[in-house]
C-alpha cells in the first residue's frame, strides 16, 4: 500500500547512548507534531537496534541500513535479516549507494538480500540511482531501470508490494545539492513505469517511493509536493530531531 513515509539514515553516527537521546528526542518531537498520515522510521546503526526498540513507540518504524545476503554461517561480521528482525527492527535499508560505492555490492548481492529480507518478514527500503558522470551523461534513467530490474530478479509481485523504493541520486547525498523538485518527480515518475513494465501499472501506482539526497526542512515541501514522492530517506537532517520532524510535517 501506498504510504507517506520519513526514514531517517543515521548512517555510522552516535554512539550508543547519543543514539538513545536522539531516538527519545523524536518519540517525544512525534507525539506532539507527527501528522497522522506519516509513518516515520529510524534506521540507527546495528548496535543500537534492541536498545532503541525498547523506547520506540509503537507508531515509530525501526529499521537497520544493512543485510547480510546469506541466511547464517561463517561470514564474519555480518548480520543476517533473521537477526535485526530478532532484535526488534521491521525494516531494512537495502542498497544505498554508500554501500554499493565503499563496499562494491553488487545488483546480484542486493537481489539476494532482498530475498533474505522478505523472507524474514522485514519491509526492505530498496535504493537506486545514478551518480554525477551518469546523470551528465544522460544515461541516468537507464542507469536506475537496470538497478531495479536486476535488484529486483524473481521477485514476485506480491513479494514487491511488501518494498519501498528509495530513489537517491549519488550526486545530492550529504552534499547540499538537492535534486530539483522536476528531476525528482521525472525519475519517480520513470521508476513508477519501470515497476508497471515489471509488475502491473497497480503494483506500480501502490509503491511507496522515497526521494533521498540532502533533503532538508527547506527543500522538502516542494519535493513532497509531487505526485509520485511518496516522502524521503534523510541523512544528515535526521541527526537533528527538529529537522526530522520538520521534514515529516512538510507534506
Ligand atoms: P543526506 O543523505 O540526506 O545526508 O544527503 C541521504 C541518504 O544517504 O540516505
Amino acid at each position: 500500500m501506498r504510504r507517506k513515509i520519513v526514514a531517517g539514515n543515521w548512517k555510522m553516527n552516535t554512539l550508543l547512548q547519543e543514539g538513545l537521546t536522539l531516538a527519545e528526542e523524536v518519540s517525544k518531537k512525534a507525539e506532539k507534531s507527527l501528522p497522522e498520515n506519516v509513518t516515520l522510521i529510524v534506521a540507527p546503526p546495528f548496535t543500537h537496534l534492541p536498545e532503541i526498540k525498547k523506547i520506540l513507540p509503537q507508531g515509530i518504524g525501526l529499521a537497520a541500513q544493512n543485510c547480510a545476503s546469506e541466511s547464517s554461517g561463517a561470514f564474519t561480521g555480518e548480520v543476517s535479516a533473521a537477526m535485526i528482525a530478532s532484535a526488534g527492527a521491521g525494516y531494512v535499508i537495502i542498497g544505498h549507494s554508500e554501500r554499493r560505492q565503499y563496499f562494491n555490492e553488487t545488483d546480484a548481492d542486493l537481489n539476494k538480500k532482498l530475498k533474505e529480507a522478505l523472507a524474514n518478514g522485514l519491509t526492505p527500503i530498496f535504493c537506486c540511482g545514478e551518480n554525477l558522470h551518469e546523470r551528465e551523461k544522460g544515461i541516468h534513467t537507464e542507469v536506475v531501470r537496470e538497478q531495479l530490474e536486476r535488484g529486483l530478479a524473481d521477485i514476485s509481485g506480491d513479494e514487491f508490494s511488501k518494498i519501498i523504493v528509495a530513489y537517491e541520486p549519488v550526486w545530492a547525498i550529504g552534499t547540499g545539492k538537492t535534486a530539483t523538485p522536476e528531476q525528482a518527480q521525472d525519475m519517480h515518475n520513470f521508476i513508477r513505469t519501470v515497476l508497471k513494465n515489471i509488475y502491473s501499472s497497480e503494483t506500480a501506482d501502490d509503491t511507496t517511493i522515497l526521494y533521498g539526497g540532502s533533503c532538508n526542512p527547506g527543500n522538502a515541501r516542494k519535493l513532497f509536493a509531487n505526485a509520485d514522492v511518496d516522502g524521503g530517506l534523510i541523512g544528515g537532517a535526521s541527526l537533528k530531531a527538529d529537522d526530522f520532524l520538520a521534514i515529516a510535517g512538510s507534506f
